[in-house]
């Protein structure tokens, strides 16, 4: 059994008159075009499958009318399936009473959209709390609740506005913090940041981001621009004309578009300014506990490697290599033993590090904020994902 919390099942999805007529041409792979010229019926979402994980950030990418928003509305059943069907941590929403329908909707998942959605006429505090009130938490806890939201956002001071007041990206922060204010576990944005300007689009993405490092939210994003997608997603599903061409990491989808149609979007990506050190790094090869300069060097040898990074639990302390260890007086790795080698962030944008990279004879650690060590970054993987892909290796 997977930890899938939201698992997809040969869903198809007809609009028309008289759907289940339409599933034997459906079935017969006649295309979307074929199908509504022939019946006057709308091919929505044909043959997909799909897990998402807890705790990802699971992008739905595509052009306009591919089927993306369809499909999310499956999953808190704003729309039934023709065929298929559509689990919530393993509970079919098709077998939900509405009772618990109602209850589902209001505790499990949230949704942002694209054109805000607030309501004009309260404060934009009364805005974030609002699920709260449907849930009927009493006034002074959901403006409590609603207060820590906005503050969350970078909202604080503007509670008592009415959304006529803010700007676009002012209203969207109010947006997503009315969705976090439910306590939802899973959000659904549909082209969330889609009306904003670049730049707040931008700054709006960097604090997704901020956000869910320290929430662990599933977030279903959808976006039809393959920049957001590569900068927010965890995994990335392409859709077409309503069926799943490609789901992938954004390395996967960049390196290895499955076909035309996912290669002519992936065509003119800057790879070093649309993915993370993250995407990239590879586990480190050789790490040393304690000070013992012989125990580091059988590391090393066993290891096969010139550079090895000390670590103390989790913890990066540096970085250490063979020829060093070799001339040590003694025993005792100090800190004059360890390289100067600088450490790269793992939400870096690989743009940012290639200089660090070029000058570091090894690889390069990359260490969170906390200090921990989550990986290396090699100049051969660099090479491989600014390359033309060809050689990259299963490694
Ligand atoms: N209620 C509906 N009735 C008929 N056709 C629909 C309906 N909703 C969506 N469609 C059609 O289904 C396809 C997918 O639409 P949609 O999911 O909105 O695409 P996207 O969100 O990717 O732009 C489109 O061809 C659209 O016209
Ligand atoms: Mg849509």
């Amino acid at each position: 059994m997977s930890d899938a919390l939201i698992r997809v099942e040969g869903l198809y999805k007809v609009f028309g008159k008289d759907p289940a007529s339409v599933m034997p041409l459906v079935h017969e792979g006649r295309s979307k075009d074929d199908i509504l010229a022939e019946t006057g019926h709308t091919l929505g979402l044909k043959s997909i499958d799909l897990e998402i994980a807890k705790g990802e950030i699971y992008v739905i990418m595509g052009l306009s009318g591919s089927g993306k928003s369809t499909l999310i509305r499956h999953f808190n059943r704003l729309i039934d399936p023709t065929e298929g069907r559509i689990l919530v941590e393993g509970t079919d929403v098709m077998q939900l009473s509405p009772r618990q329908l109602i209850d589902f909707r209001r505790h499990k998942m949230s949704m942002v959209f694209q054109r805000f959605g607030l309501l004009p006429h309260r404060s934009v505090l009364d805005n974030v709390a609002y699920g709260l009130a449907i849930q009927g938490v009493d006034r002074s806890s959901r403006a409590q609740q609603a207060q820590q939201w906005l503050e969350a956002v970078g909202l604080s001071g503007y509670g008592e506005q009415y959304p006529a007041q803010l700007s676009g990206g002012q209203q969207q922060r109010v947006g997503l913090a009315r969705a976090l204010c439910t306590n939802a576990e899973i959000l659904l944005m549909d082209e969330a940041f889609s009306a904003l300007d670049p730049l707040i689009r931008s700054e709006m993405q960097d604090q997704l981001l901020a956000l869910q490092q320290k929430l662990h939210k599933t977030i279903i994003f959808i976006t039809h621009d393959l920049d957001e997608a590569l900068r927010l997603g965890d995994r990335i599903a392409i859709l077409k004309d309503g069926a799943l061409v490609q789901e992938g990491t954004p390395v996967d989808i960049l390196l290895h578009p499955a076909d035309d149609y996912v290669a002519a979007f992936v065509k003119d990506v800057n790879r070093a300014r649309a993915l993370t050190v993250e995407t990239v790094m590879t586990p480190a090869q050789c790490c040393i506990e304690g000070d013992s300069v012989q125990a580091a060097l059988k590391a090393l040898e066993q290891a096969g490697r010139e550079y090895g990074f000390q670590v103390a639990g989790r913890q990066y302390r540096g970085t250490l290599s063979r020829r060093s260890l070799e001339q040590a007086p003694g025993d005792h790795i100090d800190a004059s033993l360890l390289e100067t080698v600088a450490t790269v962030a793992p939400n870096a944008l690989i743009e940012s590090v290639i200089p660090d990279t070029l000058e570091t004879p090894g690889p390069l650690p990359v260490v969170s904020e906390d200090g921990n060590l989550c990986g290396e970054l090699s100049r051969a993987s660099l090479v491989e994902v600014l390359g033309d892909g060809s050689r990259r290796s299963a490694a």
